[in-house]
């Protein structure tokens, strides 16, 4: 899969000093608690100064949280944002105060690409893609229409907007394919089990659940369940993250598939840091590397799976 392990930790030579603002999103899932860890460790690996500060998933925390870094004076600030708009005051802030901006996990929508100087991350619309794609394989000599919802990540993230988008132009592939009802899990287990039991109420025929992540796909399971229904059998469900505890569910078959989003992004996070610190030239864009898993992968991956 992606990014390089945590073992491709940057050399330290010359980061020595080097201090990074890095704004978290918050604790909403286990991607998120593997991204946070991944960040430290690969910090403390390359001697670089982590200001870390978790947002609890609101964006006023992260714009004071990027505003205390720029009076700080930091030397390059990194943030995942929490949803796709708003920060074009705050990134010409930092701008103006000639601090760097990496924009990591999460996209910005802005049209003033100068105001950060790279993005690393998933590749989200291709994640939706595949899911989409694999529902149009599983489905095709089946006749009839195909229910399906979709629990989908925190409005105005860029996960959820960019994974609808691409399930929705993979299924187009298959008229019989129909998203019945969507609706915000906000990335979490909790979330995804009290959506999933309002559409198990709302629906008396659902065929397919696709959910924004593990989490939330792991909430809809329970939710199911209670509802006496076999989740991965009576309902096919497709998830993205991969996380252990989703693997997991794959390979009891209660999921279906799972595509793969990598968290571990704190080695390469870092390396970019050195570099734009010591003015080498960086992609504008880097793209982490990644897979997905039907039942029997994800039986072969679990032992040794990091997050
Ligand atoms: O931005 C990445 C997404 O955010 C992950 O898929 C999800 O689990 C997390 O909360």
């Amino acid at each position: 899969a992606c990014g390089g392990g945590e073992s491709a930790a940057p050399e330290k030579a010359g980061q020595a000093s080097i201090r990074l603002g890095f704004s978290q999103v918050g604790e909403e899932s286990a991607w998120r608690l593997a991204n946070t860890t991944s960040i430290e460790h690969a910090a403390t690996n390359a001697g670089v100064q982590l200001d870390l500060r978790v947002a609890d998933g609101k964006q006023e925390n992260q714009t004071a949280a990027i505003r205390q870094f720029i009076n700080d004076k930091v030397d390059v600030i990194a943030f995942s944002p929490v949803v796709e708009s708003g920060w074009d005051e705050l990134l010409q802030e930092a701008k103006d105060a000639g601090i760097p901006v990496i924009v990591t996990d999460r996209m910005v929508d802005t049209t003033d690409t100068s105001l950060f100087v790279t993005m690393l991350g998933s590749d989200f619309t291709a994640e939706g893609r595949k899911a989409g794609e694999w529902l149009v394989e599983h489905y095709r000599d089946y006749n009839g229409t195909v229910r399906i919802v979709e629990i989908e990540g925190t409005t105005g993230s860029a996960p959820a907007n960019q994974r609808r988008s691409g399930f929705a132009e993979a299924i187009e592939a298959d008229p019989d394919l129909q998203v019945i009802a969507s609706r915000d899990g906000n990335f979490t287990r909790e979330g995804g089990e009290q959506v999933m039991a309002g559409f198990l109420k709302e629906h008396p025929k659902i065929d397919v659940v696709f959910a924004h992540n593990d989490d939330e796909g792991l909430g809809a399971i329970e939710a199911i369940e209670a509802d006496g229904k076999r989740p991965g059998v009576d309902l096919k469900i497709i998830t993205v993250d991969a996380s252990r505890d989703g693997l997991t569910a794959l390979a009891e078959g209660r999921l279906n598939y799972v595509i793969e989003c990598n968290p571990l992004l704190g080695p390469q996070l870092m390396e970019l840091v050195g570099k734009v610190r010591t003015g080498q030239s960086i992609p504008r864009r880097v793209v982490v590397d990644e897979t997905a898993f039907d039942r029997e992968a994800a039986k072969a991956v679990l032992p040794n799976r990091q997050y």
